[in-house]
This record gives C-alpha cells, sequence and structure tokens, in this order.
C-alpha cells in the first residue's frame, strides 16, 4: 500500500509518461513485447514499468545496484503481478542471482525479445552466459552513460550482437537527469548520511561530466566552496570558466573537507589521497560503479572500522585520524536517498518508451 501511494504521487510528478499512456493505450505499440529489465527498482520506475505493462508488454525486472532498491515499490509491482527480483541490501551474490531470475522463467531462458538496461549487466550476462537468447532478442535501451560506454567497447571489440538505443545520450535525458538530477539526489544522500553543513565546506567533485558539472553547481548553491579535479583538459577548462577551483586529486587531498567522484572511472581515491586527507574528511561516489574509491586501500589503511549511522562508516587511521565513506562507495544517491526525483525521471523514462516502442516497431530487422 505504501508503495501503491508513494506511486500515485509520482504518477502526478511524470506527466510525459502518463500522456505518453493515454496516447498509446488503444495503438498498444508494445503488444507481444517480453521486456527483460535492470535498473534501479525505484518508485520512478514503478511508473515506468506500468506504462510499459499498460501498452501491451510482459516484463521480468531486476535492479541495477544492491542498495538501490526501494523495497515499497518493488513490493507494489509484485502486488500488480510483475516478477520482480530486487530488494534493497542484496549481497553481490544475491544480485547476479536476480538478474539470472529477470532472464529466465521456471529455470530456463524466458523468449524475452527486448532489454532495458541500466550500466548493461543484464546485456553482459545474457551475452556471457545466455547466447542462444541473442537470437530472439530485437535490442536493448540502455540508460546510462557508463553502460553505453560499456556497449559501445563491446562494439568496437566487434563483441555486440544486437542494436543498442543509446536513451543516455539523448539531450531530453543527459541534460536533465545526469544534470539536475544527479545535481539534487546527490546532496540529498549525502545530507542524509552525514547531516553536515555544507556552507564554507571544501568540496571536492571528481569529474566534470554532466553529472559532475550537475553536482558542482547545486553544491555552490548550497555555499561551498567547490573544486574540481579532471584529467581531461577540455572539461577542466570549462570548470575553471564555470568559476570553479580546478586541481589534481594529489592537491585537492589535503585541502577538501567532502569529496564525491562522478567520473565512471576506476581508482580516482586511492590510498596517498586518503593519507593526506583531513580528520573527518567525507568520502563518496555518485558514479554507475563502485569502483571510484578504492576501498581496499581505506579497509587496508585502517586499524579499525565502524558504522556511525546509515550509510556513514568511520575508518580509523593509524595517526588517529578518520574518515567517512558513505554508502560503501556506491551511487549515493540512490543508496542512501531515493535517486533523481520523478520530475526528471518523467523525461529519461519517456524517452525510454519511446526507444522500446521502436524496437518492438522495428523487430528483428533493426540494423
Ligand atoms: N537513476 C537515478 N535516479 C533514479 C530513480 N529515481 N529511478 C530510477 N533510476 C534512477
Amino acid at each position: 500500500e505504501f508503495g501503491r501511494r508513494e506511486i500515485s504521487l509520482a504518477e502526478n510528478e511524470m506527466p510525459a509518461l502518463m500522456a505518453l499512456r493515454d496516447k498509446y493505450r488503444d495503438e498498444q505499440p508494445l503488444a507481444g513485447a517480453k521486456i527483460m529489465g535492470c535498473i534501479h527498482m525505484t518508485i520512478q520506475t514503478a511508473v515506468l514499468m506500468e506504462t510499459l505493462v499498460d501498452l501491451g508488454a510482459e516484463l521480468r525486472w531486476s535492479s541495477c545496484n544492491i542498495f538501490s532498491t526501494q523495497d515499497h515499490a518493488a513490493a507494489a509491482m509484485a502486488a500488480n503481478g510483475i516478477p520482480v527480483f530486487a530488494w534493497k541490501g542484496e549481497t553481490d551474490e544475491e544480485y547476479e542471482w536476480c538478474i539470472e531470475q529477470t532472464i529466465c522463467k521456471d529455470g530456463s531462458p524466458w523468449d524475452a525479445n527486448m532489454i532495458l538496461d541500466d550500466g548493461s549487466d543484464l546485456t553482459s550476462m545474457v551475452h556471457a552466459k545466455f547466447p542462444d537468447m541473442l537470437e530472439t532478442i530485437h535490442g536493448v535501451s540502455e540508460e546510462t552513460t557508463t553502460g553505453v560506454h560499456r556497449l559501445r567497447a563491446m562494439a568496437d571489440a566487434g563483441e555486440l550482437l544486437y542494436p543498442v538505443i543509446a536513451v543516455n545520450d539523448a539531450e531530453t535525458k543527459w541534460d536533465f537527469d545526469n544534470i539536475h538530477g544527479t545535481g539534487q539526489s546527490t546532496i540529498d544522500g549525502i545530507l542524509r548520511a552525514t547531516s553536515v553543513l555544507l556552507a564554507g565546506k571544501n568540496f571536492v567533485v571528481a569529474g566534470y561530466g554532466h553529472c559532475g558539472k550537475g553536482l558542482a553547481m547545486r553544491v555552490r548553491g548550497m555555499g561551498a566552496n567547490v573544486i574540481i579535479t579532471e584529467i581531461d583538459p577540455i572539461p577542466a577548462l570549462k570548470a575553471i570558466m564555470d568559476g570553479f577551483r580546478v586541481m589534481k586529486m594529489d592537491e585537492a587531498a589535503s585541502v577538501g573537507d567532502l569529496f564525491c567522484t562522478a567520473t565512471g572511472m576506476k581508482d580516482v581515491i586511492v590510498r596517498r589521497h586518503f593519507d593526506s586527507m583531513k580528520d573527518g574528511a567525507i568520502v563518496c561516489n555518485t558514479g554507475h560503479y563502485d569502483c571510484e574509491i578504492s576501498i581496499s586501500d581505506l579497509e587496508d589503511m585502517a586499524t579499525e572500522i565502524f558504522t556511525i549511522r546509515d550509510n556513514n562508516e568511520a575508518f580509523s587511521m593509524p595517526d588517529g585520524r578518520r574518515i567517512h565513506l558513505l554508502a560503501r562507495g556506491r551511487l549515493v544517491n540512490l543508496a542512501s536517498a531515493e535517486g533523481h526525483p520523478s520530475e526528471v525521471m518523467d523525461m529519461s523514462f519517456a524517452n525510454q518508451f519511446l526507444a522500446l516502442c521502436r524496437l518492438a516497431k522495428e523487430g528483428s530487422g533493426y540494423d
């Protein structure tokens, strides 16, 4: 019931998706579509799922992150008869199991014909473990920058065996979701885990892509002194001209009070950075994967690790300093808050819906 109540609130805040529902109800463009989904199982995703079902699709679903499921959203989907395999706080093994249940029905690969992916874990599993399914799958609509990067790498290597619609690359996705969604929800996640005052703090944002840019802009609005680290000279120059200080992480490490990675890259904050951080420094990530902060380095250095409150662990260093890691380095906006607000997911998911309709229309012949 809680999930259903929140879905009804979100429906009011997602006018594009609701208008598409009305517009296409008679036409049923997704009749015959069997869609496997792997995306954060949130209330906003629930509105998308019910739109797909309303317009003819059959679904099987899992989340694309072990911490991002909103259990009441998943429960509302299950109560509506949609097979959903997701809960907040999965182990890595359970995560794999959930994706496998999305792919298999009653123990055998489902005769699915489309995929909605976020980060491309589902696509990777289908290619690696269920290659026979590639015959019937028309294509995938991919939600996020990291997923699109992975799929482009697979395509370059000649390994991608069905077409992809890069939903992330739509202007009505990245220009809003990546910037404004990430900007607001990341701050929400940090504040729920710490309750720290941002005004007057040195806030280091690693990466000045769309997500980093949105976060930097919003954190500045809260009165923080924002420092950008960026290895690509053009975005680095953009950050300077947008009025931010730009420095290497090697320099920023000792200056920052808070650090948030938004690069999509590996090992952005490592041992030598932890070595020079201030006592009480707060470290988190808002990129898709938990690879940006070296948690193994932090664990290795710590004399004691303890949980202070939800999503806030303290790592005591041998010299007495404490470093706070939020949400175990997973997406802080979804693990410690509720992800992007409905209004911005409305735009992203309208793109998802249209991409899936296109894949359904083109069928197996799409290039
Ligand atoms: N990605 C970021 N925020 C999200 C949300 N609220 N729902 C689904 N995916 C998201």
